[in-house]
């Protein structure tokens, strides 16, 4: 593994400034804007990106358009080539784009390494396969046949977040790719460098205007690109009040919506639970990516019976972790991944002491030496959290983890469920048919029994309630993709005779 770059140093793996890609083509934004990119670490400059506009959003979607007839007509195994040699740059150049999403997000190197770049690299193996799969039906009928085609559905936007960009990236263009679609692609202005030098890389292989990337402020980019006629879905992941916009814009021209979005996941342990077990998920739930995951169990729900013990437990865990410089393979944990949401976790930490919330293990920003530096947030346990407080309410996004106790398992059950969102959710328990019966009772789009953040490739991921609507990582994302046409064939000679008489 590659340490030779380190905290604060310059780096030749990434250029000074990127374009938006526009046909192929690396270009200025219209407005002669830049924002820059900063390292939250340290809180150092690392490259520029444009700040696009409604005028880039026209160029991009023109681009898309004029290569979507030739791209929709592409061979299943051209477009199954392209994804595996995308696949495989990527693991040419794992060290790279590891350190490139840590420097730019604050993540630390062994998740970019281990959990970031499988993932995405697995978006693309997986819907390289998926190539082949875009099959029709048929029908047979007495009098007739029926053919059910499966075509992709045309320029997409896609507009994706900061806190996992290579994994956001690849679950968003990796199924539209294998589905025959072009795309209009919108990273978040705080962290984008590394995919933006993923599109550098494959610029020779994925055909130009088939990925067009705009970078730039949401606000900026976002009406003109949902509400272009020329533009035939949306797919989005990122907050509820972004949601609520992209969807008002999409009803514009009525096209089709898939929204991933926040959560505020309850991680339920039953009082026959494996503690250690139970103890090391709830502190990954905690501290993975900084708590800046939607699907993080920030509800920790605590049978009375074993509530002291696992907080104690917790505690032990958590206060033993190495916080610092993301790029050292001994960090558990990073800085946040802007001023914007470092501003955010302090607040919920003072609204969390305000609402009466006993504070078990952090409770404010990390400091004393490169700590400083950065947007460092402890690790933070809150206990006696009634589910009506806001910290149990708001996603936070950040390393803080508030704690339910509970006895009766139908009332846990009715609090678990008491939430706007319904994104993930684990259950510890070594009773099976409880842990099936908690797992059927949850409004949640994924649950984890025994093991938090137990992401398996293929299996779907997204929302119930306010989460979000549209499943992506399964094969059912293609769906999203496609449209369905049905060709009904006449097999009777001659005329009906319905005006014989
Ligand atoms: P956001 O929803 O504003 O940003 C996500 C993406 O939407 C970015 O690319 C942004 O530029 C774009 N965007 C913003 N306004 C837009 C508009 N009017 N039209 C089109 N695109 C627009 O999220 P933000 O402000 O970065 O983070 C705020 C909170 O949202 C976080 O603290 C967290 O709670 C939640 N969030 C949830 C994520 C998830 O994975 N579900 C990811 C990121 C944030
Ligand atoms: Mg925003």
């Amino acid at each position: 593994m590659s340490q030779t770059l380190k905290l604060g140093q310059p780096s030749n793996m990434f250029q000074d400034e990127y374009g938006h890609l526009i046909n192929g083509e690396w270009v200025s934004s219209a407005s002669g804007e830049v924002i820059d990119m900063i390292n939250p670490a340290t809180g150092e400059h690392l490259s520029k990106i444009q700040s696009g506009n409604a005028a880039d959003v026209q160029r991009a979607v023109a681009a898309a358009k004029a290569a979507f007839p030739a791209w929709s007509k592409s061979s299943a195994s051209q477009r199954q080539e392209i994804l595996f040699e995308i696949a495989s740059r990527l693991k040419a150049r794992i060290n790279d784009y590891a350190m490139m999403e840590t420097l730019d997000n604050g993540k630390p190197i062994r998740e970019s390494m281990f959990f970031d770049m499988p993932t995405a690299i697995g978006q693309f193996e997986t819907f390289a396969g998926a190539a082949y799969t875009l099959q029709g039906e048929t029908h047979a009928y007495e009098d007739a046949l029926g053919i059910v085609h499966r075509e992709p559905i045309g320029v997409c936007a896609q507009i994706i977040p900061w806190n996992v960009p290579m994994i956001m990236m690849a679950c968003k263009i990796a199924p539209a790719l294998a589905a025959g679609c072009t795309v209009v692609l919108k990273p978040a202005e705080t962290v984008c460098l590394s995919l933006m030098e993923f599109f550098k890389e494959m610029n020779d292989i994925i055909p130009a205007g088939v990925v067009n990337v705009i970078t730039g402020y949401g606000p900026n980019i976002g009406e003109a690109l949902v509400t272009h006629p020329d533009v035939r879905k949306v797919a989005f992941t990122g907050s509820r009040p972004t949601a609520q916009k992209i969807i008002q814009y999409a009803s514009q021209n009525i096209i089709p919506q898939t929204m991933e979005l926040g959560g505020k996941s309850a991680n339920i342990v039953c009082e026959d639970a494996d503690l250690d077990a139970a103890v090391e998920g709830a502190a990954m739930s905690t501290i993975l990516n900084k708590g800046e995951v939607c699907l993080a169990g920030s509800r920790l729900f605590l049978h009375d019976k074993i509530h002291d013990e696992f907080l104690d437990k917790l505690k032990g865990v958590l206060s033993g972790l190495r916080q610092g410089d993301p790029t050292d393979m001994a960090t558990h944990i990073g800085p946040q991944a802007s001023s914007m949401q470092y501003e955010k976790v302090q607040k919920y930490l003072d609204i969390g002491k305000n609402e009466g919330a006993s504070v078990v293990v952090g409770g404010s920003k990390a400091t004393g030496g490169i700590l400083d530096n950065g947007y460092f947030i402890q690790p933070t346990i809150f206990a006696d959290v009634a589910n009506d407080m806001t910290i149990a309410r708001d996603e936070i996004f950040g390393p803080v983890t508030s704690a339910i106790r509970w006895k009766d398992e139908g009332d846990m059950l009715e609090q678990a469920n008491n939430t706007v969102y319904g994104l993930a959710g684990g259950v510890w328990t070594r009773d099976i048919s409880r842990a099936h019966r908690i797992a059927q009772s949850l409004e949640t789009g994924t649950v984890w029994i025994n093991r938090y953040y137990n992401l398996k490739p293929g299996m779907p991921l997204g929302g119930y309630k306010q989460s979000g609507f549209g499943r992506e990582f399964g094969h059912e994302v293609l769906n999203h993709y496609t449209l369905t046409k049905s060709v009904v064939v006449n097999l009777q000679e001659g005329k009906i005779g319905a005006f014989d008489q």
